[in-house]
């Protein structure tokens, strides 16, 4: 089997690894790889060599975290998949693979396109944010931050009940979030930014902003926008591959007099669902994003850009390495 493997910063290499398929254990699953996606915020940082994520590997390190592939043996003892189901995976760039039935996987109903399907864990992700950040229904959403993770928070803002407006640091990007359904989309630095965000929420404010950059500057324009009282999702990595903070991140008028909340999207969706294993696990979370991709209601490979075949792989890392602003859904396609 090939895998893609990074030593170092930069320095991404395609090896060919053994894979004994003829000796599945009783809970092994043997899955074939038809594409994998790019998760560029996670994965640029790891190829960058920024700072390391807190558990996660050190070098050297397989990429990659959103695996689409078929089901070609199982053990004597599987019970949630049969040989023939396309089931997506967390399972890093890879043409193949054994895994264990205790692992993260959904089976993609009939008629989910692949390049939809590949996205499943991405979306949950994103629909994680609603959650965490105790999401109702009517409410006014502003997603800071328009990569993937953005872009699919924004995707689900409709299917979800929200009034969405995307906020991103290029007009490519604006111009993607309105596709992907926002009902606005304005750049984080325009100088009418507070005026036009009035004027969308016609006076009440942001109720929930969703922040998915690294940057310093996209937390303080989240911080400036939600209203009094409102809350702050928080699903990226502050900070990780910036330059150190130049100010204080949280000013008495921005956090204390406004009464916000800044909720780190991690762990257990809240009070409602108390353990990982309750109602909304990460797999019953993509078992919904699959069901909304079946009835047509999230299409994320509206905004794929590039379709590489796995040859190409360290291509696309050094594209995304170079922020390259018209690459969004990148997608490896692992027939030879
Ligand atoms: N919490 C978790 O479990 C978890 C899991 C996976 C990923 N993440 C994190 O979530 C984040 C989003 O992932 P992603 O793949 O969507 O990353 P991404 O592609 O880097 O998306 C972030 C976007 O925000 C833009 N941005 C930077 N500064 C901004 C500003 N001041 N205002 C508005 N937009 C700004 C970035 O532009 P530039 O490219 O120009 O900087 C980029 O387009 C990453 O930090 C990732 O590490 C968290």
């Amino acid at each position: 089997m090939k895998i893609p493997i990074l030593y170092g910063p930069r320095d991404l290499r395609m090896e060919e690894h053994p894979l004994d398929t003829d000796n599945l254990k009783s809970k092994d699953i043997w899955i074939e790889t038809e594409i994998s996606a790019l998760k560029i915020g996670t994965d640029r940082g790891n190829y960058e060599g920024a700072e390391q994520v807190p558990g996660a590997p050190g070098y050297p390190r397989w990429v990659g975290d959103s695996n689409l592939g078929i089901v070609r043996g199982i053990g004597s003892e599987v019970t949630r998949v049969q040989v023939g189901d396309r089931v997506v995976t967390r399972q890093p760039h890879q043409s193949e693979y054994i895994t264990d039935e205790s692992a993260s996987i959904v089976k993609v109903p009939d008629g989910v396109h692949p390049e939809d399907a590949v996205y499943t864990h991405l979306y949950a992700l994103s629909g994680h944010c609603y959650r965490k950040g105790n999401f109702q229904p009517g409410e006014t959403v502003a997603v800071v931050g328009l990569g993937v993770l953005g872009l699919g928070a924004v995707g689900l803002g409709q299917p979800f009940g929200a009034r969405v407006v995307g906020i991103g640091n290029s007009p490519i990007r604006l111009e993607m979030a309105e596709r992907m359904g926002a009902h606005a989309a304005f750049l984080y630095n325009d100088p009418d930014l507070d005026a036009k965000l009035d004027e969308f929420t016609n006076g009440i404010g942001i109720d929930l902003v969703i922040l998915t950059a690294n940057p310093w500057p996209a937390f303080r324009t989240s911080l400036q926008i939600v209203r009094d009282n409102g809350r702050v999702s928080v699903v990226s990595l502050l900070g990780r591959g910036e330059p150190p903070l130049d100010f204080n991140p949280l000013p008495m008028e921005l956090f204390y007099n406004k009464g916000i909340s800044i909720i780190a999207v991690s762990g257990a969706p809240g009070y409602l669902y108390p353990t990982p294993e309750t109602r909304f696990n990460n797999d019953r979370q993509g078992d919904y994003i699959v069901s909304l991709m079946a009835d047509g209601l999230v299409e994320p490979k509206r905004l794929i850009t590039h379709r590489y075949h796995y040859t190409e792989i360290v291509k696309a890392y050094e594209m995304a390495y170079h922020r390259e602003k018209s690459m969004l859904g990148v997608t490896f396609d692992w027939k030879d």
